[in-house]
C-alpha cells in the first residue's frame, strides 16, 4: 500500500494535487484541515477546540490530531493507498506518523514537497477567500499561517530528507505540468 505525504505551505496546492492523485490512482485522501472543518460544522468536541486555533492560524495540539489521524487511517486500509494532506506539520507528528505506520507494517512511501513563491500563495488564497469563504483565508490570518508554516512545519523537510523519502516539485507557472510531474513520481513508486 502507498502512503503518500503531500507537503507544502498554505495554498501550495496540497488539496488540488491530492485530487489529481485520487483520480489517477484511486487513493484515499486524509486532509486534516478538511476533517477539522467538518468537525467544526458538526459541532463536535474536537470541532469546538479546533475552531479557536484555526481562526487564529495556529496549529491544533499534536495529541488531538494524532489520535484523530490514526482513527481515520484505519478506515482506509483496504484501498491502493492513502494521501496524507496537511499532516504531519510538526516533528512530533512526523515521528508519530512513522510509528503509527510501523505498528501496521507500513511506511511513508514518498513525501511530495510543493515549492511555490509566497506572493503566488497569497494571491491564490485571497482569490479562494472570495469563492469559499474559509474562516482562515484573510490577509492577516494567512500571514500568521505562513509564519507558523516557516517556524514549525518547514523544518520537517530536513527530517523527510534524512528519512530518504523527500521528493521536491517547484511550481513554475504551469499547473498541468506540475500534475504530470507528480503523477510520474508516484507511478514510479
Ligand atoms: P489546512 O486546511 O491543511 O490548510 P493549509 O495548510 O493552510 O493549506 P490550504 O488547504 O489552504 O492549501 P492547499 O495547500 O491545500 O492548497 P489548495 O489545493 O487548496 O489547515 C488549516 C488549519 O487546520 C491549520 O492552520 C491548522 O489550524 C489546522 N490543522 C490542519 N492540519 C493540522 C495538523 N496536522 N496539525 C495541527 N493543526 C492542523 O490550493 C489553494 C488555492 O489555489 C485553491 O483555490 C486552488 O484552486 C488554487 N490554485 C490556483 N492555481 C493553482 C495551481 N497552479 N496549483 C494548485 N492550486 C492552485
Ligand atoms: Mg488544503
Amino acid at each position: 500500500m502507498d502512503n503518500i505525504v503531500i507537503f507544502g505551505a498554505p495554498g501550495s496546492g496540497k488539496g488540488t494535487y491530492s485530487a489529481a492523485l485520487v483520480e489517477k490512482f484511486g487513493y484515499n485522501h486524509i486532509s486534516t484541515g478538511d476533517v477539522l472543518r467538518a468537525e467544526i460544522k458538526a459541532g463536535s468536541e474536537l470541532g469546538k477546540i479546533a475552531e479557536g486555533f484555526i481562526e487564529k492560524g495556529q496549529l491544533i495540539p499534536d495529541d488531538l490530531i494524532i489520535d484523530m489521524l490514526a482513527e481515520v487511517y484505519d478506515t482506509m486500509r483496504q484501498g491502493p493507498g492513502v494521501i496524507f494532506d496537511g499532516f504531519p506539520r510538526t516533528i512530533v507528528q512526523a515521528k508519530a506518523l512513522k510509528e503509527m505506520l510501523a505498528e501496521r507494517g507500513e511506511k511513508i512511501s514518498v513525501t511530495l514537497n510543493l515549492i511555490v513563491s509566497e506572493d503566488v500563495l497569497m494571491e491564490r488564497l485571497l482569490k479562494r477567500a472570495q469563492i469559499e469563504g474559509r474562516a482562515d483565508d484573510n490577509e492577516e490570518t494567512i500571514k500568521k499561517r505562513f509564519n507558523v508554516y516557516y517556524t514549525q512545519t518547514h523544518p520537517l523537510i530536513e527530517w523527510f530528507r534524512k528519512e530518504g523519502v523527500l521528493s521536491e516539485f517547484t511550481f513554475k507557472g504551469d499547473k498541468d505540468r506540475m500534475i504530470e510531474e507528480i503523477i510520474d513520481k508516484v507511478a514510479s513508486l
